[in-house]
């Protein structure tokens, strides 16, 4: 684990300012559907959590934009890597108690301490995701899962692969893996959504006004093909992935 905690301390602590601060709009905006992503599906499996955990947390870019939308009025956050705890900590998020770094294990929190656990992008970085599954499972009777799905066509490419091991991801997922990871921690599916994700995000990274010409065609052919067969479309290219999942009875 310390090797992995390495890793993330790393890519929290840019030195060229201009980058960190890219990256943090990065994630910003990322926070922003999986947010969109966490209040349609507790909505929709009518869950009002009074408490949340996000479990790997980053900089505090989801607990923030949870907070500005009253998901839940108390939020904790752990988190691998220290410095990232100490950016989430320095933000002001609505309802925020405890932030800190972890030993990525062992959430230092009882059982059923919360409603609602939420693992948002962080299995695919987890060598082995099921006992951190199990972990959130435990100290929540709630769980929300959210993953890139990367095991289809477009991310089996040896670059989009090298660019997956580049950012950590360790696991290319489907959502049958996900479906298996979740009842192997003793929970069952109750809502669940798939996101093929909007213009801003293919385009955030195009640096030409023709990069930016191939997002908006990108972004448009993957919506149209989603909107045709989500699940043809995640066997074809990455979607965002999300599920509630809760204990079963
Ligand atoms: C892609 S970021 C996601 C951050 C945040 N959850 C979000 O959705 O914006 C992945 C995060 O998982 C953290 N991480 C990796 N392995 C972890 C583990 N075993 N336990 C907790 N966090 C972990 C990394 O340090 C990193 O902050």
């Amino acid at each position: 684990m310390s090797d992995l905690r390495g890793f993330y301390t790393e890519g929290y602590s840019l030195a060229d300012r201009a980058e960190a601060d890219r990256m943090g709009r990065w994630r910003a905006l990322g926070a922003r559907s999986k947010a969109d992503h966490a209040v349609k599906l507790c909505a929709r499996a009518g869950l009002r959590p009074g408490t949340l955990v996000e479990i790997g947390c980053g900089d505090g870019a989801l607990l923030a934009e949870l907070g500005e939308r009253g998901l839940a009025p108390v939020l904790d956050g752990f988190e691998l890597s220290p410095p990232a705890a100490e950016l989430a900590r320095a933000r002001s998020i609505a309802g925020a108690r405890r932030i800190e770094a972890f030993d990525g294990e062992h959430v230092p929190a009882e059982d059923g301490a919360y409603d609602l656990a939420v693992l948002s992008h962080v299995l695919e970085h987890v060598p082995v995701p099921g006992p951190l599954l199990r972990e959130a499972a435990r100290v929540a009777p709630a769980v929300l899962v959210e993953v890139p799905l990367e095991a289809n066509r477009s991310a089996a490419r040896p670059a989009k692969r090298e660019e997956a091991a580049r950012i950590g991801h360790v696991q290319f997922l489907d959502r049958a893996a996900v479906h298996a990871l979740v009842r192997d921690a003793g929970l069952t599916v109750a809502a669940e959504l798939s996101d093929p994700l909007p213009y801003a995000h293919h385009a955030f990274f195009a640096a030409s006004r023709a990069a930016r010409g191939r997002a908006a065609l990108k972004a448009g052919v993957r919506r149209a093909a989603w909107r045709a067969s989500p699940r043809r479309a995640e066997r074809l290219f990455t979607v965002h992935y999300a599920c509630l999942a809760r204990r079963m009875p």
